[in-house]
């Protein structure tokens, strides 16, 4: 049985002003309608058990809300504090064993765009055999160039859609990206994985024992009440901070990768988010009240006012009721560096 195991504890820095700590981007509707949480529960494959929501306890409602108005209830892990995915999953794994020894864990970014929703679930299927008989399965992407920000996946031969992993480099620097990009032979990680809740938790035990006793006492010593599971606190704060990236899938034995064809994105940036939007003829994307005039390949976002834009190219411009951010398209990643000074601040 696969369980969907939700991560939504990142905080979205580079999305500002649109997305707040206490309304990060997977909590808000970013590309479509819906939320971007919402989306994620919206393209599951069927047959899914519950899902299970890792967040932050801050965030608790935000999930529940949301994932009530679409009917998709699960249970809700609340983090005390964010410690990263390697733990987040660890949870969610621990939870899954309680209910069923075999159980897959289907782990999804909460803040994914993926537009080709049929090509996902068909990949889905495609890795569960691999997932039940003890792989590590991750979603490799073909990448178009040499991001920092994202793991790198050396892969052997494919069979049945499904190639073991030779090596996984998480973020690796950039002339390192480059000629891995130039070589043709590695994906992306996607950071969507899939695996027997068992298996994760034996190789994190094996390679971080210390995320793994951490997790197990919170876990066996928590408390639930109405949706939500309250891992022990005072356990959790001794659990180090480690994406499941640099704590498992550097190092694992057991991970193969399923290629996802299916329009993917993680939408880090303003200029990811233009890229996966809909453009006018003039390559900008429009959000609320605007008018443009001579303008071009620009994302321009009003909540409340008129924005108006005269023989520009290239730019962000984002209105909320109490920020404006006015950036070049290209810098659009230093967004995290404003947001890092107005914390100071407080
Ligand atoms: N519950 C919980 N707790 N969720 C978390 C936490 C946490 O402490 N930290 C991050 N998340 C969630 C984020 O909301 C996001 O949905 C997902 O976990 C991945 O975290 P990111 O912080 O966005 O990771 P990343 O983008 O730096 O790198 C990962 O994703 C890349 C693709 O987007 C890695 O898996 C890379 O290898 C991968 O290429
Ligand atoms: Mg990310």
């Amino acid at each position: 049985k696969i369980y969907p195991a939700i991560m939504c504890g990142g905080s979205g820095t580079r999305l500002w002003p649109l997305s707040r700590r206490l309304l990060p981007k997977q909590f808000i509707a970013l590309v479509n309608q819906t939320t971007m949480l919402q989306d994620t529960l919206g393209r599951l494959p069927s047959g899914c058990q519950q899902p299970i929501f890792i967040c932050n306890e801050a965030h608790r409602f935000t999930v529940a809300e949301q994932t009530n108005a679409v009917d998709n209830k699960g249970s809700i892990l609340l983090e005390p504090q964010g410690k990263n995915t390697a733990p987040a999953v660890a949870l969610a794994a621990f939870k899954a064993i309680t209910e069923d020894e075999d159980a897959v864990l289907l782990v999804l970014a909460a803040d994914h765009v993926i537009h080709d929703q049929h090509a996902f679930q068909n990949t889905v299927v495609r890795a569960q055999a691999a997932a039940e008989a003890g792989k590590l399965v991750t979603f490799g992407i073909v990448p178009t160039k040499p991001e920092t920000g994202y793991g790198y996946i050396k892969h052997g031969a494919l069979n049945q859609g499904v190639a073991d992993v030779d090596t996984f480099v998480e973020k690796p620097d950039l002339a390192t990206a480059q000629a891995y990009l130039a070589s043709g032979q590695y994906l992306w990680n996607s950071g969507m994985f899939m695996f027997k809740a068992s298996r994760y938790l034996a190789e994190l035990n094996k390679y971080r024992p210390n995320i793994y006793q951490a997790c197990q006492a919170a876990m066996s010593d928590c408390v639930t009440d109405l949706d939500f599971i309250r891992p022990n606190k005072a356990a959790f704060e001794q659990c180090p901070d480690e994406s499941i990236d640099y704590a498992v899938m550097e190092h694992t034995e057991q991970a193969v990768v399923v290629p996802l064809d299916a329009g993917w994105s993680d939408v880090g940036s303003y200029s990811a988010l233009w890229e996966v939007s809909e453009q006018d003829q003039d390559g900008n994307v429009c959000k609320g009240d605007v008018l443009t005039h001579e303008t071009s390949n620009s994302y321009l976002h009003s909540d409340n006012k008129l924005i108006a834009t005269v023989g520009i190219d290239n730019l962000v411009v984002i209105d909320t009721s109490d920020a404006v951010l006015v950036a070049e398209k290209s810098q659009v990643q230093q967004v995290k560096h404003v947001v890092n000074e107005l914390k100071l601040k407080q």
